[in-house]
């Protein structure tokens, strides 16, 4: 039986393919058409998706949407009825989803007429506890759901019991953790969606100053069960203005409008910092109050979840899940002693969850797959890329192009990093999910302090406040962080052990942390065997690690990966069995 997941005319628009019950394709519509959080329609996604399975469309029983317009429709009409904006907008969207079956069947230009798949619509934050519960390892788990906003809910919890999902409660629009996290990412000067990850870098040179000023910003609601938040309204503006993000129709570029009031600079008495001005301490401070508020509701909302649940193990997913600094607490600050976090907990991951969901919570099934790596995307054969480096200006330019045997090459690949040069690393299948773990990386030497600033200033062109990341061999986990806890998607942050932060310095945040990927031989063997060679020159289990990119989608295709690895001076390139070195 064949499932397809598709979330669409949304950001991070995606498909996933559940064969049987288990998970045989996922990916992002952005790494085809190469636009950064691409919102409209995934048609190149479904059918990559289609092709891994060698399907068609008339092949699929049925196609999962992950929005219910009908969901929470008494309090969509009361906003609709306050803001005639906002009734266009809900029109607007209601239109583009009941068309999915035509833009299907019209992107594959097939006859409507020859789908015979049933549609489905599941509730946004359904989907994405289903894309979190219904993968992980556990047969029982509380489950949380936080996210900006999503079928007017901010957040959903409940409890997961092997095929089934039993939802306790949810935040209604307004009130939402993630608008809370955006609003301020944006009185910061941080306008572009999906600077929330910049800001929560920027929170650790900083102190929480304002949380007086924050505590009233993001409230808890002792009405709401003791359990909920709501937002301070009279600092944002998207109440009146209407929650829904837009999108370019030219590059599908998704944009979010202004979300804080006046009422935000006057509190906090300073304008809203412009994005072109400096960062001043009482902006690392504001971010810094701003990630330690979210901390003390997050946490406190998964430590009550826990007492009412008993569940040892938790589920995360919606974008707030990828704050990976709150994730790393939640053992100390809750009595959850296992977490699983969705690779792809923002709003691509609620393809894979909206498939699930059919195929458990409505069709019954049971539970059959774990989600024990992230690799679900395209892989290029052998041919591919040897056609690839033919075509590339790398086979002119007098660059070293060598295919080695697999142990030399790895031999190799490990004293490049060791003597300090950067090195892209692009192999198999391409990461579900907006982290690169070793697939689709960049990856330098963890002990140089420099490390950083090289791969700022030569690849990466971000900001220098935002930290790189650290792969380490999962059963070297506790020598290395103060937690062990597998890390497998970089989705927990821990403290580097004290003693061992100057023998990572590059990867070790200002704040003694790092996000970290814990990798196993099964998860990953050739990304596992790269490191264990590294540490076999260096004593040091540990790589750096960041996406294979340059303010782009992470490449996809192997002809991105050489583009790339000219464009940004970077040292050496392994392209599946290929050692590719820059001349001297
Ligand atoms: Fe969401």
């Amino acid at each position: 039986m064949n499932i397809l997941g598709v979330n669409a005319y949304h950001g991070n628009a995606s498909a996933a393919l559940v064969c049987d019950g288990k998970l045989v394709a996922a990916v992002e519509e952005e790494r085809f058409n190469r636009v950064k959080y691409a919102a409209g329609f995934p048609a190149a996604a479904i059918r990559y998706c289609l092709q891994v399975a060698g399907i068609t469309l008339a092949d699929l029983d049925h196609v999962a949407v992950p929005r219910n317009p009908y969901a929470r429709l008494g309090r969509k009409l009361f906003y609709a009825l306050r803001m005639p904006s906002f009734a266009r907008e809900r029109a607007r969207v209601i239109s583009k989803f009941t068309g999915i079956p035509a833009a299907l069947a019209w992107a594959f230009d097939s006859d409507p007429a020859k789908l015979k798949a049933s549609f489905h619509r599941v509730e946004h934050h359904q989907a994405h506890l289903a894309s979190t519960f219904f993968v992980s390892p556990f047969d029982t788990a509380a489950l949380l759901s936080a996210d900006g906003l999503g079928d007017f809910a901010s957040s959903m919890w409940g409890l997961g019991t092997g095929n089934r999902m039993r939802i306790d409660g949810a935040i209604a629009f307004p009130h939402s953790l993630g608008l809370y996290y955006s609003a301020v990412t944006q009185y910061l000067g941080f306008l572009k969606f999906g600077d929330e990850y910049k800001v929560m870098g920027l929170a650790a040179y900083g102190q929480p100053a304002y949380l007086q000023e924050f505590r009233d910003i993001l409230r808890f609601d002792s009405n709401g069960g003791a359990f909920g938040f709501k937002l301070g309204l009279d600092y944002f503006t998207h109440h009146k203005t209407g929650p829904e993000m837009s999108w370019a129709e030219s590059d599908q570029t998704p944009t979010l409008g202004k979300m804080f009031s006046e009422a935000m600079p006057r509190r906090l008495k300073a304008p809203a910092r412009q994005p072109d001005e400096p960062l001043e301490q009482r902006h690392r401070d504001m971010a810094a109050t701003l990630q330690a508020r979210l901390e003390e509701v997050y946490l406190g909302m998964l430590k009550k979840l826990a007492a009412r649940t008993s569940a040892k193990a938790v589920c995360l997913a919606g974008g707030v899940a990828f704050n990976c600094v709150a994730n790393g607490k939640i053992f100390d600050a809750t009595p959850f002693e296992q977490v699983h976090v969705d690779p792809a907990a923002g709003d691509a991951g609620l393809a894979v969850g909206a498939a699930f969901y059919v195929w458990h919570q409505i069709l019954g099934k049971p539970r059959s797959f774990v989600l024990d790596h992230p690799y679900w995307g395209p892989a290029y054969s052998a041919e591919e890329i040897q056609s690839a480096i033919r075509s590339s200006p790398v086979s002119q330019g007098g660059h070293s192009i060598a295919e080695l045997p697999e142990e030399e090459l790895l031999r190799r690949t490990a004293a490049i990093i060791a003597d300090g040069k950067i090195l892209g690393w692009y192999q198999g299948r391409a990461e579900w999910g907006p982290r690169a773990l070793g697939n689709r990386s960049i990856v330098a030497d963890p002990r140089r302090p420099e490390m950083k600033e090289i791969l700022n200033r030569r690849i990466k062109h971000r900001e220098i406040f935002r930290p790189f990341a650290p792969s380490i061999l999962a059963e070297k986990t506790g020598e290395w962080f103060e937690k062990s806890h597998p890390s497998p998607f970089m989705n927990l942050a821990y403290s580097v052990r004290p003693e061992k932060r100057d023998k990572i310095p590059a990867p070790t945040h200002v704040d003694g942390s790092g996000r970290l990927q814990t990798v196993t031989r099964e998860a990953n063997p050739r990304y596992y065997a790269l490191i264990q060679e590294f540490e076999k020159q260096t004593g040091v289990p540990v790589v750096l690690n960041t996406s294979f990119n340059d303010n782009e989608p992470i490449v996809c295709r192997p002809e991105e990966a050489l583009d790339c690895y000219l464009r940004t001076q970077m040292d050496a390139l392994v392209l599946g069995g290929t050692l590719i070195t820059r001349p001297l």
